[in-house]
């Protein structure tokens, strides 16, 4: 089996990050999407990845590189323009061959993996195979309808009005038929060729299209709120302290508490769970939790708890930052006066208290 990841598009909604990155390679407990996906690829047994890349290419190629860090062999195809899911395939037609393969949404995070899903689909022998999970509101989806005996009937993007609850994830399975099925699209009223109408066709034909409920943690990581919602999650998952980093006597640790070579704190309350990378410096603070400070980072007399820090964030002398995700090397400071005095980047979104 061979993999297909997409990652281009423009994440318009998570604005202002992806203005200058990749939304896949925005971390969640300090590792960037992207990476999550690779791992879970390479767990599943495969080593032959197609990366569909657009804007941010060379962002993604300089953190990812050939893939052999991961195990992995990975061949880049551009996308001019974002066409769709299923114009993707189109596009790596010759990459994929006959192969059976996975295409996997990168800003997709499937906290359990997905091995079980591609075992399932390599002992079922289905022309495609879909992973659904029910949401609260599938409108944001595309939206599956299934028969009892776990075929898909139908596949809505983005209904106005859901006839299930059942939202498919960004990871679907599919033999060399699916070729044939999006060869003759056109595109959709938003002017994509979409994969849901693919798989729609195919089901039509009379091919052999299921869904299996994903009953690990997934989060389509589109929105700022589903980045801290994974952030959250994946910390949650870390198993006891691993410090590595040098901390001062003045400081307490609690809970698992990850800090990297590296990284130095001081005279701060560290409550678990959390990860402090390389580079970064915390003093007099108190985080956590639910907080994942990237490389170099400075935090001075601040308390911050259920936050992103990026690559190089300064956060000083602010008491209460919670719910957060600060961009690279953007600093939150004091102000000496009686006022607020921000610059917001284009797109940015700021709530100070009252
Ligand atoms: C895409 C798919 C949608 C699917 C979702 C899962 O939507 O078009 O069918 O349910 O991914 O993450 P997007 O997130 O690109 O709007």
């Amino acid at each position: 089996m061979k993999a297909l990841i997409l990652s281009g598009g423009t994440g318009s909604r998570l604005r202002p990050f992806t203005h200058s990155t990749a939304k896949q390679l925005l971390p969640v407990a300090n590792k960037p999407v992207l990476v999550h996906c690779l791992e879970n690829i390479r767990d599943a047994g495969i080593t032959e990845v197609a990366v569909i890349v657009g804007t941010h290419a060379a962002e993604i190629s300089q953190v990812v590189g050939d893939g052999s860090a991961f195990g992995l062999e990975l061949t880049y195809l551009h996308q001019d323009r974002p066409l769709g899911l299923a114009h993707c395939v189109q596009l790596a037609g010759d990459f994929l061959g006959d192969d059976d393969f996975v295409m996997y949404l990168a800003d997709n995070v499937l906290a359990d993996g997905i091995t079980q899903a591609a075992d399932a689909f390599a002992a079922d022998r289905a022309d495609a195979l879909l992973l659904v999970q029910p949401v609260a509101d599938p409108r944001a989806y595309g939206v599956v309808e299934v028969g009892p005996d776990g075929r898909v009937h139908r596949l809505v993007e983005k209904p106005a009005e859901p006839a299930s609850d059942l939202a498919a994830l960004g990871v679907y399975f599919f033999t060399s038929r699916i070729h044939q099925a999006v060869a003759g699209l056109r595109p959709s009223a938003r002017g994509e060729l979409e994969i849901t109408d693919a798989i729609q066709r195919l089901a039509d034909d009379g091919a052999l299209v299921r869904a299996q409920r994903y009953d690990g943690y997934w989060k389509d990581t589109g929105k700022a709120e589903d980045l801290l919602d994974c952030n959250r999650e994946l910390l949650g998952r870390l198993t006891g302290p691993d410090v590595h980093g040098q901390v001062d006597a003045a400081s307490t640790l609690s809970g698992s508490v990850v800090i990297e070579p590296g990284a130095r704190v001081y005279g701060s309350h560290l409550v678990g769970p959390l990860v402090i990378a390389a580079g970064s410096t915390v003093t007099d603070c108190t985080v956590g939790p639910y907080v994942s400070v990237g490389r170099d980072c400075v935090l001075r007399h601040a308390a911050v708890a259920d936050s992103i820090l990026l690559e190089g964030a300064a956060v000083d002398g602010v008491p209460a930052l919670h719910h957060s995700i600060i961009g690279r090397w953007a600093r939150i400071g004091r102000s000496a006066a009686d006022r607020h005095q921000l610059l917001v980047g284009d797109h940015a979104n700021a709530e100070v208290a009252a």
